[in-house]
């Protein structure tokens, strides 16, 4: 289910964890997918009622609807994250040894 990235800066979509997407009520994201897919939820209100996510500061709503927006296209469904590659990754400073 996830994309593999291209390049740096890309994002890839995970597959629903156990993370919380709402962190007001505390509702993982697993359970607003498990909700839009049982009860074909439309909207952000409809998953509101449904499982109390995005209930609180409204910051999850925009990725409620993300969830809500994959569902009705028939896309697979997960937040998307950036990708952070170890390529990206800088080696480490060169400490240079102590006077001789
Ligand atoms: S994080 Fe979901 S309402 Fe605040």
């Amino acid at each position: 289910m996830s994309a593999t990235p291209s390049k740096p800066g890309d994002y890839t979509i995970h597959q629903t964890t156990d993370l919380p997407l709402c962190y007001c009520f505390n509702v993982k994201e697993q359970v607003v997918v498990a909700a839009i897919k049982a009860k074909n939820l439309k909207t952000v209100r409809e998953v509101q009622q449904a499982t109390n996510a995005g209930c609180g500061c409204g910051c999850c709503q925009p990725d409620i609807q993300v969830l809500l927006d994959q569902h009705a296209q028939g896309k697979p469904m997960g937040i998307k994250v950036p990708v952070i590659e170890a390529r990206d990754a800088k080696p480490p400073l060169e400490i240079p040894p102590p006077f001789a």
